[in-house]
């Protein structure tokens, strides 16, 4: 903690600046080896655990990078937090709030204890079982108009035709024993009325969509736009949508590490198991970071690292 917390001013700092501190932001953390590269998806393993990249976006669209930004990963968990806004959009704060739920479990993102204790209620959309929850409530008359429709809600959000990575895709598909699991027990409690093998098929496409840094700062800064994509400046969801997706992520978007999260880098952010974060400054602008390298609950330690600087340099602290 060795770069003072910059005040919030309610504005960034003007471009040249927010240029070099992403580039020290990057310098910084660049050689630090600590964290696993996660292998439970087998090809997960396979990536270049060197790869590290840092992005920022501002609410104005103005990109600055530094690192691997243009390198593609799947996006995993960062997914949830875009569904979720898709499903909001379609449903409202209300249906979410009751079906899904808004709150953490303190538990690990593929608990399946969490269900149970909630008499199946999953409760947190930002972990597996809320986010099939929240997947399922995804409009469409068949899982492949559904997956069509988190497949362009996600582009829109990123003002690009994003991808499948289709051998994510099947990997993680081989290895989704868990998740099946989950997605009966929801069954079960008549959590979900969608067919729980095609639900799981749609939110494993749904985490295979392939991103980069930059994608993720431009995702998130449609966030901190209130809905609008800065870049191509189409609403993507409304401001309210944007406020409650926001609001889930404070508590939820670092999983079990929400708290100490808030507590100490202060923005509201989401993590996926193949390295990427995404980090909001509501009015600001947005951070994208990319490092294979994790803690233990699943978050990158680079970008983790990165993100928690540039919350103190560039006074992002919402606190
Ligand atoms: O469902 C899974 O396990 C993965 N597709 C996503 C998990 C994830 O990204 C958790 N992350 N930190």
């Amino acid at each position: 903690r060795d770069v003072a917390q910059t005040v919030s001013t309610g504005t960034l700092p003007a471009p040249e600046r927010i240029e070099r501190i992403v580039a020290a932001a990057h310098s910084r953390y660049r050689t630090d080896q600590d964290g696993a590269v996660a292998d439970y998806i087998p090809v997960l393993a396979a990536a270049d655990p060197d790869l590290f990249a840092v992005a920022v976006t501002e609410i104005d669209g103005d990109v600055h990078e530094a690192g691997d930004a243009g390198a593609g990963f799947t996006i995993q968990s960062i997914s949830k937090a875009f569904v979720f806004a898709l499903a909001c959009e379609a449903h409202g704060h209300p249906a979410l709030r009751e079906r899904v739920g808004v709150d953490n479990t303190g538990l690990p993102f593929n608990s399946v204890i969490a269900v149970e204790l909630n008499d199946g209620h999953p409760r947190n959309p930002m972990v597996n079982a809320g986010a099939l929850a929240t997947t399922a409530l995804i409009p469409g008359a068949t899982p492949a108009e559904q997956w069509e429709r988190v497949r362009t809600g996600l582009s829109r959000f990123a003002g690009r035709g994003l991808e499948l990575d289709g051998g994510a895709y099947h990997s993680e598909m081989l290895t989704n024993q868990r998740n099946s699991a989950i997605a009966r027990l929801l069954e079960s409690y008549g959590r979900i009325d969608v067919d729980p093998g095609a639900l799981v098929d749609v939110y494993t496409r749904q985490c295979s969509l392939r991103v980069t840094a930059h994608d993720l700062a431009i995702m998130g800064a449609t966030l901190a736009d209130g809905g609008v994509n800065p870049v191509t400046g189409e609403r993507v969801v409304s401001a309210q949508t944007a406020r409650d997706t926001l609001a889930v992520l404070a508590s939820t978007g670092m999983y079990e590490r929400s708290g100490t999260w808030m507590f100490e880098v202060g923005v509201p952010a989401k993590s996926g198991v193949a390295g990427g974060i995404v980090a909001i400054a509501p009015g600001k602008g947005a951070i994208g970071t990319f490092s294979p390298r994790l803690d233990p609950a699943g978050n990158s330690v680079r970008g983790q690292r990165a993100t928690a600087y540039l919350s103190r340099a560039l006074g992002l602290n919402l606190f």
